[in-house]
């Protein structure tokens, strides 16, 4: 059916209002603190899933590019990598969109060690479900809007810090005292400030994370109902797009 709507005469069948089912991707977000399991909880959902093309999305790709100085000021663990406005989130709005337009998304790549965006892309072309994680999943109302389902990931923040300690040591170049200096000096406070409140407009809050097989089972079977419904719909637009092309 491609683009199919308009007519030779510069008309608009009801063909126009026909969206293709790979434009219709189901967009799941996961938010919560910092090292709270966001992304293993996203990997977990994943493979209960077992469907091909189920794409999982880091906000952290959208993290904006920073000038010689704060990117100095990175590196002494003083800058503020916990507030909104170390988002890019037009660029983000503009890459979901999109997907949900069928779209094929260059989606920028972070390196945690240098604080920087790399010269390269990854590129996502519209999967069926796509998982958005990050600390900020659930702050942007253009975001929201997109979404089908909402979460908040929940852990104690000592689990937290116990666990973003190992992971940054490990993954992200970083030393113990500087990651202490960064937890209490922004990413603690601007939890409480920017992070928590976005409990309030999460569909579901998850405690325990990776280990809450009740929630982990609920959620998928949910995506797989909107799944089954947008399938319907699709079979349901299509066969009246047949009996449209016949009578005519
Ligand atoms: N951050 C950083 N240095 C940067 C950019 C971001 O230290 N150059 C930190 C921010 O302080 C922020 C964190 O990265 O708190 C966001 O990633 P995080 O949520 O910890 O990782 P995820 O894998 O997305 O989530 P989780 O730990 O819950 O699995």
């Amino acid at each position: 059916l491609g683009a199919a709507g308009d007519r030779a005469d510069g008309t608009i069948s009801k063909r126009a209002h026909y969206a293709p089912p790979w434009a219709d991707v189901s967009i799941i977000g996961i938010a919560g603190s910092s090292g709270s399991g966001k992304s293993t909880l996203s990997q977990a959902i994943v493979s209960k899933l077992n469907l091909p093309w189920v794409v999982i999305l880091s906000i952290d790709s959208f993290y904006k590019s920073l000038d010689p100085e704060s990117s100095r000021k990175a590196f002494r663990n003083e800058y503020d990598f916990d507030a909104p406005d170390a988002i890019d989130f037009d660029v983000l709005v503009e890459r979901l969109r999109d997907l949900k337009a069928g779209k094929r998304a260059e989606i920028p790549v972070y390196s945690f060690e240098k604080h920087a965006r790399l010269d390269k892309t990854t590129a996502i072309y519209s999967p069926h479900v796509l998982i958005l994680e990050g600390i900020f999943a659930l702050y942007d109302p253009r975001v929201l809007e997109l979404m089908d389902m909402k979460i908040f990931c929940e852990a104690d923040a000592d689990t937290c810090l116990s666990r973003r300690i190992l992971r940054d040591v490990r993954d992200r170049g970083r030393d113990i005292e500087g990651i202490i200096k960064q937890w209490f000096g922004f990413v603690k406070p601007n939890f409480e400030k920017f992070v928590d409140p976005q409990r309030k407009v999460a569909d579901i809050i998850v405690p325990r994370g990776v280990e809450n097989h009740v929630a982990i089972t609920m959620m998928t079977q949910f995506i797989e109902q909107k799944l089954l419904e947008k399938s319907k719909h699709h079979r349901a637009a299509l066969t009246r797009l047949e009996i449209e092309a016949q009578s005519q």
